[in-house]
């Protein structure tokens, strides 16, 4: 009896001792635009900047309690992950005065795959005013190197190999440039290889940098959020999808460009041996939300695709000149019932069920983040 509750133990032990090591990063580095970034946009644009949006109420509603400069109502997906892993939110790069040894956010808002320069000479509709790619990033994190790891024992490499690596969600500004520029989801989906293998050139410099786990996320349904529904409107029912309402063109480009990327990640994986590489999927938790959201606790009549916070009123709550975070314009009572937050970004409560989701599964492949 003595003998088979000591076996019972030692496999408890066993277990829970399997359990903590996996999730045992020392740190978080992460890169990618407004659906990932935790204040960077906002420390870049400097105090010279007219007034922006999201460093206004009701930003932060739900859980900081005031405007961080995450542009949701709470927190982000990276957010959860932290927490899940036990370590800090992860400061913005751009931080004054912050330590960066448990990890650094490089994510900006507007931020692309593709550099600056790409849709300045493509006439393509450049949303930011600074070089915020994944290239500029990659070099801002390469910046922060000598001050974080290099005098460390085993060097850089060996820091981060104890490092959680996130790359993206990155394309969807790539996209949103070609198609507010009257492009098309054709003429954007012509981008997508462009795109794809930028982001697979910035995960193998970072793999060469030292990172063993990496998780790449692919874009949400950009056929499903309210701004787009608005901006990209059409008469006919034919182009909406009869399950969801989202809009049928811009979500086969997000298809499109997911199912490139995870053929271009089985790539990466057949050449860096050992390394964990990760597909987070960013497009079918929202899909589901949008085609049952009852059974995820979203309200069914408008909640999953009118904006929660908005002066557009109508079916999805949506106007440019009218946004959150402007002047009189409200939220709605209860975000947590809502997945669109503000007409492009979402709420923290369908940001904490995709970060669910690659940590524990089901919306993580090959493997959770949370296991070996
Ligand atoms: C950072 O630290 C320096 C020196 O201690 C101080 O002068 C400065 O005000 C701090 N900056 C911020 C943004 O806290
Ligand atoms: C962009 O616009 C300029 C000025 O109209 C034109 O000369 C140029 O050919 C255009 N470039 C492309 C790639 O369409
Ligand atoms: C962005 O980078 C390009 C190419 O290096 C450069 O020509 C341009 O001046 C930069 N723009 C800004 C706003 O820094
Ligand atoms: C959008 O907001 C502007 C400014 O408040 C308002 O004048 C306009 O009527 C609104 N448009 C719609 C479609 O609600």
């Amino acid at each position: 009896m003595r003998h088979k509750d000591l076996c019972l133990q030692t496999l408890l032990l066993l277990w829970s001792f399997s359990c903590s090591i996996e999730l045992d990063y020392t740190s978080i580095f992460s890169f990618g635009d407004s659906y990932t970034d935790t204040g960077n946009f906002v420390i870049i644009s400097g105090p010279t900047t007219p007034e922006l949006a999201m460093t206004k109420p009701p930003y932060g509603m739900t859980f900081f309690g005031h405007p961080t400069g995450r542009i949701s109502d709470g927190r982000l997906i990276i957010d959860f992950i932290a927490e899940a892993l036990g370590l800090p939110l992860l400061p913005p790069s751009f931080a004054a005065n912050r330590s960066f040894e448990q990890g650094a956010n490089f994510a900006t808002a507007g931020g692309t795959a593709l550099d600056r320069t790409f849709f300045v000479v493509n006439n393509y509709t450049v949303l930011s005013p600074f070089n915020i790619s994944l290239r500029d990033q990659l070099r801002w994190f390469d910046g922060m190197k000598p001050s974080l790891c290099a005098g460390t024992p085993g060097g850089c490499r060996g820091f981060f190999s104890k490092s959680l690596f996130v790359v993206g969600e990155l394309g969807w500004n790539d996209y949103a440039s070609v198609l507010l520029a009257g492009g098309g989801a054709g003429e954007a989906r012509s981008v997508t290889p462009q795109v794809v293998s930028m982001i697979c050139a910035g995960t193998q410099k970072l793999i060469e940098d030292g990172a063993r786990t990496v998780v790449v996320s692919g874009i949400s349904p950009m056929g499903c959020t309210s701004g787009n529904l608005v901006l990209f409107a059409s008469s006919s029912e034919e182009d909406y999808e009869p399950d969801t309402g989202c809009l049928k063109s811009l979500n086969l480009l997000s298809m499109e460009h997911n199912q490139l990327l995870r053929e271009a990640l089985t790539q990466l994986r057949g050449r860096n041996p050992g390394v964990r590489i990760i597909y987070g999927d960013f497009y079918t938790p929202l899909a589901e939300l949008a085609a049952t959201p009852r059974r995820f606790g979203i309200d069914g009549e408008d909640g999953a695709l009118r904006a929660c916070c908005g002066g557009g009123g109508g079916r999805y709550n949506f106007n440019l000149s009218s946004a959150c975070g402007m002047e009189g314009v409200t939220a709605c009572d209860d975000p947590s019932s809502y997945v669109n937050w503000d007409g492009v970004h979402l709420t923290e409560a369908a940001y904490h069920h995709v970060a669910d989701g690659w940590l524990w599964g089901p919306y993580a492949q090959p493997t959770v983040l949370s296991s070996a």
